[in-house]
């Protein structure tokens, strides 16, 4: 299985105020000292050298003012798009919030009322309904079909649940976390004629395009026809490049009504970006960045490899097949077990900090969700400790 030492070495994350292995006894009990923090969605590498250049730079001239002329930020986005996903930004349609959870927020905030239903497709990433929840809305969980394999759509049954329930807003995550599912074409035609079915903003998260493996291509909802008047897209340098903590994020709105909304709510929440996650962003939406992403997917097809092998290799447990992200989706139905039972074992035989699938909404109950970005040791450690806590089974 490809090496390579960028992503091999391991970098002790611990004592540095890092939420993935910092908070995971508190989280989930797991020991701080020898715990593996398979959690929290960012990974224990490195980003490329340009993206801590352009940090470097900002502390070698000493004086973090006021950020200007963001030209050089907003031509390396439309660059990224256009080679990365063949997609036309048009640049007066970028929005930066402070990361795509404060983006999400903000759509809300824009296009939905108290009160207002706005559609998940469940499982899927919790902070959406943490935000809608805390903003008084209502989330509408729309549950993704699951044959034990695969996840689709299923239109029919959503077009039952979602008439008549006061939505407004669908938020779609493609790639999709937590299933690892690049939807295809006909699927992002389904949720387009979906939002226009039933009159809804359609936001389609798309934090995780990047990280696509061979054999799959992500189509970004903006290249779909017949939704421009109703897409808000949501895109960031932060998953890919591993930077989450400079909080940074794009909104973009193609139509010029939901943009003269959207900007009248940033200015009114006294919206503007920090300087780092622009200088970051810059930097890495490059030749230089997109040859380490290149790189960095290879290394976690290794990854993902490794570990599919080892816990399908349990009786009873079952790691969704991934198209993208670093987030595997792991079943643990057929053991039989109960949630406590399973996740006692992750946690305390494993010493493995994994995310409660419950928290992903409908249809999250018998999983939990590891996060493959970390040196191949870590994954292969993992593999062995879960083998172990599930002995019992083979
Ligand atoms: C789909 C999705 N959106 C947003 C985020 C977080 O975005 P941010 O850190 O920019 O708030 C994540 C993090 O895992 C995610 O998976």
């Amino acid at each position: 299985m490809n090496a390579d030492p960028r992503f091999d070495q391991i970098i002790d994350r611990r004592g540095t105020h890092c939420t993935k292995w910092d908070m995971m006894q508190a989280a989930y009990g797991v020991p701080a000292d020898d715990g593996l923090a398979m959690w929290v969605a960012d990974m224990d590498f490195r980003p490329p050298q340009c993206v801590l250049d352009a940090v470097q730079a900002q502390v070698d001239h000493g004086i973090i003012g006021y950020y200007g002329d963001d030209r050089p930020y907003l031509d390396a986005i439309r660059w990224w798009m256009k080679t990365r996903h063949g997609w036309s930004v048009d640049a007066g349609a970028v929005f930066t919030t402070h990361g795509l959870v404060n983006g999400t927020a903000m759509c809300v905030d824009t296009w939905t009322a108290p009160g207002d239903g706005v559609v998940l497709f469940t499982p899927v990433y919790h902070a959406f309904a943490r935000v809608i929840k805390a903003a008084g809305r209502r989330v509408i969980e729309c549950e993704l079909a699951f044959d034990g394999t695969t996840y689709s759509t299923d239109f029919d049954a959503w077009d039952a649940q979602v008439e008549g329930s006061g939505a407004k807003m669908m938020i779609l995550c493609s790639p999709h976390n937590p299933n690892g599912r690049v939807w295809t074409r006909e699927e992002l035609e389904g949720y387009a004629a979906f939002a226009r079915r039933h009159d809804l903003i359609l936001v389609s998260d798309e934090i995780h395009h990047d990280l696509v493996y061979p054999g799959q291509t992500h189509i970004p909802m903006a290249n779909i026809d017949g939704i421009d008047d109703r897409l808000v897209m949501m895109t960031a340098t932060t998953k890919t490049f591993n930077i989450a903590g400079c909080h940074s994020g794009n909104v973009i709105v193609p139509d010029d009504r939901l943009r003269a909304q959207f900007a009248a709510r940033m200015a009114a929440m006294g919206m503007s970006p920090n300087s780092f996650g622009l200088f970051m962003a810059t930097a890495a939406y490059s030749p230089e960045g997109a040859a380490w992403v290149d790189d960095l997917m290879v290394y976690l097809d290794g990854n993902r490899r490794v570990f599919d092998t080892g816990i399908d290799a349990i009786p009873g447990v079952r790691s969704v097949p991934l198209q993208a992200t670093y987030l595997s989706w792991v079943d643990f139905a057929d053991t039989g077990m109960p949630r406590d039972e399973f996740t006692r074992r992750v946690e305390q035989d494993a010493r493995i900090a994994a995310n409660h699938g419950t928290t992903f909404g409908k249809g999250g109950e018998s999983f939990l969700r590891f996060n493959l970005a970390t040196p191949r040791s870590n994954v292969e450690a993992a593999v062995e400790r879960m083998q172990k806590a599930f002995a019992d089974l083979q």
